[in-house]
């Protein structure tokens, strides 16, 4: 596996490679990430995974500062996973200049959900994620469901840009208890880690109501608001929405998808499972 810090590198390691499969990740890599580049691996072209901690994508007060950086661990992982080519560009690489051209998504996403909370996420992300796909010029790329809305958000940004690339997502990884796994997991207390799978377990409530038709999306995700709330959480949604448009279920919405974000102390944790009404998981 060969590691490059620049464009200049990372193009002319991928000189006549065309048919590469990319994984763009900001480092601090759990087996969540590993998966997403074993999935990349079964795509069967070169796998490139790049590590950049983006602050176009982090809000005033956010972990920007904090969020750990360990590219020699990360690099180890990747290896043993298959990938071919790592690309960590640092600050000035990335952005050599003020980056005053950026992606603006539309507001009805933008501001939704995980960005009703964090405003300017979802442009940060679009923007970084369209320079990385310039620089890697990947067939495919993979993205992890943990990070639904931003899924969402890529899908969009690919198809109404033209960009040729297919987006694949890869399934949450979950620890033995539930939590899913993310990098962000590092931050809890052993007190708070004790208590994070709630969360997980809060969406399942919502499902299993839903699936039994024990109450109305609203009613049940304000149950496990509440549930949470009383649990010692900070809560910022859960909402049960359509799976394919990310709206509210329209009725006769079957593939759906309930949402959750909540902070635990300082820690921001989120999640997510989609479901078809009718079928079990
Ligand atoms: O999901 C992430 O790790 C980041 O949002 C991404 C896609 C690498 C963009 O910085």
């Amino acid at each position: 596996m060969e590691l490059v810090h620049t464009a200049t590198e990372l193009r002319a390691a991928l000189t006549g490679a065309d048919n590469t499969a990319f994984v763009p990740t900001m480092g601090n890599l759990h087996t969540g990430h590993v998966s997403l580049v074993e999935q990349a691996k079964r795509l069967g072209g070169p796998v490139v995974a790049s590590i950049f901690v983006n602050p176009l994508q982090f809000g005033a007060g956010e972990d920007f500062a904090r969020y750990p950086r360990t590219l020699a661990a990360d690099c180890e992982k990747l290896e043993a996973a298959g990938c071919d080519l790592v690309f960590a560009p640092d600050l000035d690489e990335m952005y050599p200049v003020p980056q005053t051209f950026t992606v603006r998504v539309p507001e009805t996403l933008a501001n939704d959900l995980c960005g009703a909370f964090r405003p300017g996420h979802f442009d940060g992300v679009a923007t970084v994620v369209l320079k990385l796909f310039n620089l890697v010029r990947p067939r495919v790329a993979v993205f992890g469901k943990k990070d639904f809305q931003q899924l969402f958000v890529v899908r969009d940004l690919v198809r109404q840009f033209n960009l040729p690339i297919e987006i694949v997502a890869g399934d949450t990884q979950r620890e033995t208890d539930g939590l899913a796994m993310s990098s962000r997991n590092g931050y809890l207390s052993s007190a708070e880690r004790q208590q994070a799978p709630q969360l997980y377990r809060a969406l399942e409530t919502v499902v299993a109501g839903l699936q039994a038709g024990n109450g109305d999306a609203e009613t049940l995700a304000a149950a496990a608001r509440r549930h949470l709330s009383m649990a010692g959480w900070h809560v910022d949604y859960i909402a049960v929405r359509d799976a394919d448009t990310l709206a509210a279920p329209a009725h006769g919405s079957s593939h759906l998808v309930v949402l959750g974000a909540a902070r635990l102390g300082t820690t921001r944790l989120i999640d997510n499972i989609d479901f078809t009404l009718g079928e079990a998981r």
